[in-house]
């Protein structure tokens, strides 16, 4: 236990996140610093594919991530991640409830890029709609495909957590569409082949703690 406190009182904290964790890791890092002043930390953000190849090369302390690799026995959920789809407030479907999944084959999507977990979990769905989904439009941050959905290029699909300030200055708008919000979920990784430091351990128990009164997934009721 001394070791562990010692190890605590400085060092330094490698970690990594899927770009859609950006819109909420900070605050877990300013709450934890809040805590252990002496510690000083690196995050690097990047998308699923780029996450996946760090892990491999045990290039961090932790992963912040939506997908871990499957049967990764090391990863905690902590945070729900509900995907939703959205629009401008003057889109057509935007004054529709309980709109069919198949509504949507028509519509034209602006993307994330591939390697991106958003990008892959949106894929999915609606596969299993067996509806193809027409990304004709393909950009790698949630803030360009936002600014590209409120000019009226498509719709867009993201995770809720981008989208708190859009929501509340009604920028965009979440669509009612059947089947969604999507549900994931937030995971904190350990890569099995990196040394378990004592700070390393200390967000990890941090985060699997204290996400749930830190964090708050916005809302998303029109
Ligand atoms: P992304 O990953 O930022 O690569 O889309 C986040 C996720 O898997 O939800």
């Amino acid at each position: 236990v001394l070791n562990e406190m010692k190890g605590l009182r400085r060092g330094h904290l490698n970690i990594a996140v899927a770009s859609t964790a950006n819109y909420f890791v900070p605050r877990l890092i300013a709450a934890f610093h809040r805590r252990h002043q002496d510690i000083s930390v690196t995050l690097e953000v990047t998308n699923r594919e780029s996450l996946l190849k760090l892990l491999d090369m045990n290039a961090m302390d932790l992963a912040i991530m939506g997908q871990p690799p499957s049967g990764e026995p090391a990863a905690h959920p902590f945070l729900e991640n509900p995907l939703v789809i959205i629009a401008p407030p003057d889109h057509p479907l935007a004054r529709e409830s309980n709109i069919p999944v198949s509504r949507l084959a028509t519509e034209h999507f602006v993307v994330r890029e591939e390697g991106s977990g958003t990008r892959g979990a949106a894929e999915r769905f609606f596969e299993t709609h067996g509806i193809t989904l027409q990304a004709t439009q393909q950009m790698h941050s949630s803030e360009a495909i936002k600014q590209a959905v409120e000019a009226g290029l498509g719709l867009g699909l993201l995770s809720l957590h981008t989208l708190e300030m859009e929501l509340i200055l009604k920028r965009l708008v979440v669509l009612d569409v059947e089947g969604f919000p999507i549900q994931r979920q937030w995971y904190v990784v350990h890569p099995r082949g990196k040394r378990f430091s004592g700070v390393a351990q200390a967000f990890m128990k941090f985060t699997l703690e204290g996400a749930g009164h830190l964090l708050k997934t916005p809302e998303w009721r029109n």
